[in-house]
């Protein structure tokens, strides 16, 4: 106990220089009044616009605190009881996951949010709603490679891919709950002879979907796995970008989708303005205003896609419940490691 409580002003000290060096807001979260409600937020994708019309539309003014998701998960845990936050927004149903069993968030009984998200996106407890949709798929470079030469997730693992293949790293989230949501499809084993077979290919590791894209368009490497978003960001400032997306798995599993989502703290102070919010940013309003700002798929079936990534067609996502990214995400990092994929 002793070594721990003399550790710990250096740690805080240490997390206070690398969230200075990033940017990241370390003062004190804002305190929440009555009517009013605090969203700690790791989301960073232009959320803000529907906040707006939210308070426009309720009088409900909104707070925000934004932090990494490891920061504002370790906040939530410390401050217990005390938190300010009404409301976690975050990206990854692993995330998400993390924070549920934690005990960090709240059972919402709403019949709006059951009836505007799908039961594979939000919690089967209903402690977080997945809010937009990202689709983990098939990048390539469209000079260097034709679509008849990709299929599937496993088949990156083709000898013919061998230092073609960019991959982002196993230890950030993103990749580890595709391979959690294989390990609940295809069990470990085959699983870890998917991963080995990506990393017997030398694959360039790359910490940052943007980063990847990049990578591809330059001729680095010829495929790769990135989110959606990531690739029409790019293509709306340059319509000439030489990369495309593959819908993976289309005649097996499906192509791997994920949220970002939020959910209700346990400890929130206004409860009943946060679960308005919920259901607001679920509304078919909030759900357009997220897929026109951030390009992702709305959560809400309601909601019409945005134009750009309309024009990359129609795709069967795999329709697995989302929970398993969380579920299976210790299982999945240690096999990553197990397998070579670092
Ligand atoms: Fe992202």
């Amino acid at each position: 106990m002793t070594r721990r409580t003399s550790f710990r002003p250096t740690a805080i000290a240490i997390m206070g220089i690398i969230a200075l060096a990033l940017g990241l807001d370390v003062t004190a979260p804002p305190v929440s009044h009555a009517g009013e409600v605090l969203v700690y937020s790791a989301r960073h994708y232009g959320e803000e616009a529907a906040f707006q019309a939210f308070t426009k539309k309720t009088g409900i003014q909104v707070k925000m605190f934004n932090g990494s998701t490891g920061e504002l998960f370790e906040r939530l845990k410390a401050e217990g009881e005390r938190t300010p936050a009404d409301v976690l927004l975050t990206v990854d149903a692993g995330n998400l996951w993390n924070a549920a069993r934690a005990g960090l968030l709240s059972k919402v009984d709403s019949p709006e949010l059951a009836s505007s998200i799908p039961p594979n996106l939000r919690d089967q407890d209903n402690r977080w709603f997945g809010l937009t949709v990202r689709a983990r798929t098939i990048m390539y470079n469209t000079t260097r490679v034709k679509p008849a030469e990709l299929s599937t997730y496993e088949a990156l693992g083709d000898p013919k891919w061998k230092g073609r293949l960019c991959l982002r790293t196993s230890g950030y989230i993103y990749n580890q709950s595709l391979l959690a949501t294989m390990i609940k499809r295809h069990g470990e084993p085959r699983t870890e002879e998917i991963a080995r077979s990506w990393a017997a290919n030398q694959p360039v590791l790359i910490n940052s979907d943007g980063k990847i894209l990049e990578a591809i368009a330059a001729g680095q490497c010829d495929v790769g796995l990135t989110n959606h978003y990531y690739l029409a960001r790019i293509v709306a400032k340059d319509a000439a970008f030489p990369v495309a997306p593959f819908w993976a798995n289309q005649q097996t599993t499906g192509t791997h989708v994920n949220v970002s989502g939020a959910g209700v703290t346990t400890h929130a102070k206004n409860r009943a303005s946060a679960v308005k919010l919920l259901e607001f940013l679920a509304s078919p309003e909030a759900q357009q205003m997220f897929a026109d700002l951030s390009f992702e798929y709305p959560a809400n079936p309601q909601a019409v896609i945005n134009p750009l990534v309309a024009t990359w067609g129609k795709f069967k996502p795999d329709d697995i419940n989302i929970a398993s990214a969380g579920e299976f995400q210790a299982a999945a990092t240690r096999l990553a490691d197990r397998a070579g994929y670092k």
